[in-house]
């Protein structure tokens, strides 16, 4: 466990189902640090739509849809779950129709600029690893360590569908997962608001071959690099 005057903030951002949540949870377990899942915030905003027929063309239901949004995280039995107003929606917000329908609702600046308020107050303390498309470039541009996660199209379908699986959902093929995938990429990184796209300063993972310790040990070395340097230029300064 740091001290928590050195704890610093990581960014890690990449194309849908790249291993990012897998690589910043374990990260922030080695750490110590807090683990949010920024992808899970834009899907709880969708669910709550989708149930509440909330028409996306129309921002006056929107802006009033949004207020009566509270997203929270818990940690249950070692696993990260997503609140919606109370409610456990963390399997909920993973089905096909949530995913279907997510990358239009993210590119709507109202619900970017809410959830990204969210975001930046849960960093406040540092000490937090957050995954998602604009971490790196919008919530934390000043985020000590930023990474960059990509992997080849066939290796992140089947981690999806790994991923489905192991939350129970077992009903899609790989073609409807990878087309899913390369939709969202590609709304992803042509929308206007706050476009995915690598930070200047960050640091790209391909790990299209490389195992999760593998991804675990570069990312710990690179982190540990930087609050090593930090305890000592904090030291130097009294
Ligand atoms: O990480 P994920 O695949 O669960 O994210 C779901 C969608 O949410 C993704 O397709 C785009 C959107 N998203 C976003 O626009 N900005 C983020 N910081 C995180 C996710």
């Amino acid at each position: 466990m740091n001290d928590l005057n050195n704890n610093i903030t990581i960014a890690v951002d990449g194309f849908a189902a790249c291993g990012k949540s897998t690589l910043a949870k374990a990260l922030a377990k080695e750490l110590g640090y807090i683990y949010i899942d920024s992808g899970a915030m834009y899907r709880a905003v969708t669910l709550y739509f989708l149930d509440n027929s909330i028409d996306i063309e129309d921002d006056l239901s929107v802006a009033s849809a949004l207020e009566q949004i509270r997203i929270t995280f818990r940690n249950i039995d070692g696993n990260n779950h997503t609140f919606l107003n109370e409610k456990d929606v963390e399997n909920e917000i993973r089905a096909m129709r949530v995913s279907d329908f997510v990358s239009p609702v993210s590119t709507i600046s109202s619900v970017r600029r809410f959830l990204v308020a969210c975001q930046k107050e849960m960093g406040k303390q540092k000490g937090i690893v957050m995954d998602g498309r604009d971490i790196g470039t919008v919530v934390f541009p000043d985020a000590e360590l930023k990474l960059f996660m990509t992997a080849s199209p066939e290796v992140r379908t089947k981690r999806r569908l790994l991923e489905l699986e192991s939350k129970g959902i077992s009903d899609y093929s790989f073609e409807q997962v990878q087309k899913n995938l390369t939709e969202r990429d590609r709304i992803d990184s042509t929308r206007s608001d706050s476009p995915l796209r690598k930070a200047d300063d960050a640091i790209v993972i391909d790990n299209s071959a490389l195992s999760t310790a593998e991804q675990l040990m570069l990312a710990l070395t690179l982190a540990n690099e930087i609050i090593e340097k930090k305890n000592i230029r904090e030291s130097v300064n009294g």
